[in-house]
C-alpha cells in the first residue's frame, strides 16, 4: 500500500494554507513550479489549480526528504507532509537590517511548510515552454502542448470563470422556471444559415447527417410539445471562416420561452446577464442600469450613427449621413457626389437595390492627426475594398485644406458640412461615399480602429466598462444580389411587425421584424427572435423567398407541421458563451477561453486533426475522396 494517497490523505489544496495553520502538520499534491537550492535548505513552491505554497526541504529537519529535494525538476508531481511555520524574517540588504520573509503578493505567503516526508508521484520531461503567467511563445506551440499550456495561471482562471458562468446560467434560469433539455447534435441538413458540417451515414450509405448548427428547430418544438421554458449550455457546429471570435465548435446558452414577447425575452437575458456579472466579476451591473435594464437602440439608427449593428458604446466617434445634404446641394460640386445625388432626385433608387450614400467621421483637433497618419487610415481602408478615403483638415475659418476635395467644393456645402459634422478648427473630416454597405463597413471599423488608436478604449479588454445594447427592429428581408430576390436576414421563422404584415408582398424590403441582438462592448454576445407561429403568414414568407409550398415542405417539413398543431406563440435567443467568456477575461480571441480550441484553420494542433482516414473506412461509408480543384 502506497504511503501518499492511500494512507496519507491530502489536508489542503495549495492556495489554502494562512498564519491560522502555523503549527500544524499537512500534507499537499501538487508540480513543482520552480526550486531553489540553497544547499542545506531547499525552496520549492508547489503548485495546483487553487495556488502555490512555498515548501522547504531542511536538511535538519529530513535527511531523507533533503535528499528527493535535490533531484526535484520543474513540472515534477509530488506529495509531502510537513509542518506549516512562519516565513519567518530574512536579512534585507537594501534596509540593512532584518525584515519579515512574507511575501504579500501570495495568498499563502505568510507561511512555508516544513518538509517532514515527501514521494515523488511522476517525473516531467523538460517543458517546452515556460508554464508562467506572461510568455510570448508561438500560439501553435501552446495550441501543441494545450495541457501544459493549460496549466498557466491565465487559462485556469479562465476555464474557471466558464464553471462560473455555467453554474450562474443554470442557478438562474432554473430559478426563473427553466427547464434544461437537450436536442440532438446528429440533425438533417436543412439549407440557409451557417455552413453545417456533414456526418456520412454508415447504415444509409450515401446519406448525410449534419451537425446541428444551433438547436433552433428542435427547442421550437419543444415549445409545440408544451415546455414552455428551454434552455441548454449546448455546441454548435458550424462550418465557417474562423476570426478571433468565431470557432467551428462554440456553446450557446440557449434559450426559447412560450407566450413570450420580445420585452419577456429582453427581461431573462438582462436577469441571466446581472447574474453571471455578480458571479464572474462581483459586479452589480443594477448601479449601471437602473432596474437591470439595457438601454435599446434601432436597426436603421445603429446603421446611421456607427455603420454596423454591433455598436461600441464605450466612446462616441459617431458617423454623420450626409447624403440628404449632399442631395440638397446638388452634389456640392464635387464630382463624385453630383451623380449620386441626381440619381436620389430622379428616384431612381428601390429599395431593393444598395443606395448610395456619403457619410464622415471627424477625428478631433486634440488627436493630432499628421498627413502619414491619415495616410496609414486610408491604406486600412482601401484593406476593407475602399476606393479611398478622402479627408479635409478644417481651418480657422471653416476652410478645407489637404485635401481634394476642397479644391471644387462649393462654400454653402463645406459650410454646411461643417456644421452637421461640428467640426471645430484642426479636426479632419474622413469620407466615405458609394455603396451603403461599404462605405458602413469601412467607417465602422475606422471608427473602432480610430477609437483604439486614441486611447478611448482599450487596444484589448474591457477596461472596466461593459457597454450592453440591445439592437431591435431590423428588416426582415435583404436582396440578394447575386441571386437577384430576396432572402431571409435572419432565418424564416421570424415574425414580422403586425403592422408590416401587409408590406410583405408590395414592399418586403421596409417589413421591420422581431429579431434583436444584444451587443457589448462591440461584440455580438446574443441574438434571437420571436418565431412566426402562424401558418398564413409564414406562407407569405416563403412565397416572398420565392420558395414554393413543396420547397418548404422539403426543407422544414416537421417544423411546418409541428406548427399546424397548436403551436403557441413563442420566442427565445441564443447567448454566446465563448464570447461572453471572452469578453469577461478582457481577452481578445475565443481561443483564450476555449480549453482545446481550433487554430485559424480549423484544426486541433495538438492532435492533428482533421486527419485521412483509411480508403477501407472511406468504401464502408461509401465515400470517394475527389481532389478539389481550385
Ligand atoms: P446566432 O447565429 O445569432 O443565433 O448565434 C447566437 C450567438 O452565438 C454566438 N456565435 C458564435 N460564437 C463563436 N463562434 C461562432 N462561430 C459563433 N457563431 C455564433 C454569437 C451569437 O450572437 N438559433 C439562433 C438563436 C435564436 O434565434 O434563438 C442562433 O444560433 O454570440
Amino acid at each position: 500500500m502506497a504511503r501518499f494517497i492511500d494512507e496519507l490523505k491530502r489536508t489542503h489544496d495549495c492556495g489554502a494554507l494562512r498564519a491560522a495553520d502555523i503549527g500544524s502538520e499537512v500534507v499537499l499534491f501538487g508540480w513543482v513550479a520552480n526550486r531553489r537550492d540553497h544547499g542545506h535548505l531547499v525552496f520549492v513552491d508547489l503548485r495546483d489549480r487553487e495556488g502555490l505554497t512555498q515548501i522547504v526541504f531542511d536538511l535538519d529537519s529530513s535527511a531523507e526528504a533533503h535528499r528527493v529535494a535535490d533531484s526535484l525538476r520543474p513540472e515534477w508531481v509530488v506529495g509531502v507532509r510537513g509542518k506549516v511555520r512562519s516565513r519567518g524574517e530574512q536579512f534585507s540588504k537594501k534596509e540593512n537590517k532584518m525584515v519579515s520573509a512574507a511575501n504579500p503578493n501570495l495568498a499563502t505567503g505568510e507561511i512555508e511548510v516544513e518538509v517532514l516526508e515527501s514521494t515523488v508521484f511522476n517525473k516531467s520531461e523538460t517543458p517546452p515552454f515556460p508554464l508562467e503567467d506572461n510568455i510570448d511563445t508561438r500560439e501553435e506551440v501552446r495550441l501543441q502542448y494545450r495541457y501544459l499550456d493549460l496549466r498557466r495561471a491565465p487559462l485556469q482562471a479562465a476555464l474557471r470563470q466558464r464553471h462560473n458562468i455555467n453554474q450562474a446560467t443554470r442557478n438562474y434560469l432554473s430559478s426563473q422556471g427553466f427547464l434544461e433539455l437537450e436536442t440532438p447534435f446528429l440533425v438533417k441538413y436543412t439549407p440557409g444559415g451557417a455552413r453545417n458540417f456533414l456526418v456520412p451515414s454508415r447504415v444509409q450509405n450515401g446519406k448525410f447527417f449534419a451537425l446541428a448548427e444551433s438547436p433552433q428547430l428542435f427547442k421550437q418544438l419543444f415549445m409545440v410539445a408544451g415546455f414552455e421554458k428551454y434552455f441548454q449550455i449546448v455546441r454548435c457546429f458550424r462550418d465557417e471562416d474562423l476570426r478571433l471570435d468565431r470557432q467551428p465548435e462554440f456553446t450557446q446558452i440557449d434559450i426559447e420561452a412560450s407566450f413570450v414577447n420580445q420585452d419577456d425575452i429582453f427581461s431573462h437575458v438582462e436577469g441571466l446577464i446581472c447574474a453571471v456579472w455578480q458571479a464572474a466579476l462581483g459586479i452589480d451591473l443594477e448601479q449601471q442600469y437602473p432596474g437591470g435594464k439595457f438601454p435599446r437602440m434601432r436597426f436603421d439608427d445603429s446603421m446611421r450613427d456607427y455603420g454596423n449593428d454591433k455598436p461600441d458604446l464605450r466612446f462616441g466617434m459617431k458617423h454623420v449621413d450626409l447624403t440628404a445634404l449632399v442631395v440638397e446641394h446638388d452634389g456640392g460640386n464635387i464630382p463624385f457626389w453630383t451623380p449620386i445625388a441626381e440619381k436620389f432626385k430622379a428616384g431612381t433608387y428601390r429599395t431593393d437595390l444598395p443606395a448610395e450614400i456619403v457619410k464622415a467621421l471627424v477625428i478631433p483637433a486634440s488627436a493630432g492627426l499628421s498627413r502619414s497618419d491619415g495616410d496609414k487610415l486610408e491604406q486600412i481602408a482601401r484593406g476593407m475594398g475602399a476606393a479611398g478615403l478622402a479627408r479635409a483638415k478644417v481651418g480657422e475659418a471653416g476652410e478645407w485644406t489637404q485635401s481634394p476635395l476642397a479644391k471644387t467644393v462649393s462654400d454653402a456645402m463645406r459650410v454646411a458640412i461643417n456644421q452637421a459634422v461640428g467640426a471645430q478648427a484642426g479636426d479632419v473630416i474622413l469620407f466615405q461615399f458609394g455603396k451603403a454597405s461599404l462605405v458602413h463597413t469601412v467607417l465602422a471599423n475606422l471608427r473602432v480602429h480610430l477609437g483604439k488608436q486614441l486611447g478611448l478604449i482599450p487596444q484589448v479588454g474591457h477596461g472596466n466598462a461593459f457597454q450592453f445594447l440591445w439592437v431591435v427592429d431590423p428588416p426582415l428581408f435583404e436582396y440578394d444580389e447575386d441571386r437577384k430576390g430576396w432572402v431571409a436576414a435572419h432565418h424564416a421563422f421570424t415574425r414580422p411587425h403586425d403592422e408590416h404584415v401587409e408590406l410583405i408582398e408590395t414592399d418586403p424590403g421596409r417589413v421591420l421584424c422581431y429579431r434583436y441582438d444584444l451587443v457589448l462592448n462591440g461584440f455580438e454576445i446574443a441574438g434571437g427572435s420571436i418565431r412566426l407561429h402562424d401558418p398564413e403568414v409564414q406562407e407569405r414568407v416563403f412565397n416572398a423567398l420565392g420558395i414554393d409550398k413543396e420547397e418548404a415542405q422539403q426543407k422544414f417539413g416537421f417544423l411546418l407541421s409541428a406548427l399546424k398543431f397548436g403551436a403557441p406563440p413563442h420566442g427565445g435567443i441564443a447567448v454566446g458563451m465563448d464570447r461572453l467568456a471572452m469578453l469577461l477575461a478582457g481577452r481578445e480571441s475565443l481561443r483564450d477561453v476555449i480549453a482545446f480550441p481550433k487554430t485559424q484553420r480549423g484544426s486541433d494542433q495538438m492532435s492533428d486533426a482533421p486527419n485521412l482516414v483509411a480508403p477501407e473506412q472511406l468504401v464502408e461509408l461509401g465515400i470517394r475522396v475527389v481532389a478539389k480543384s481550385e
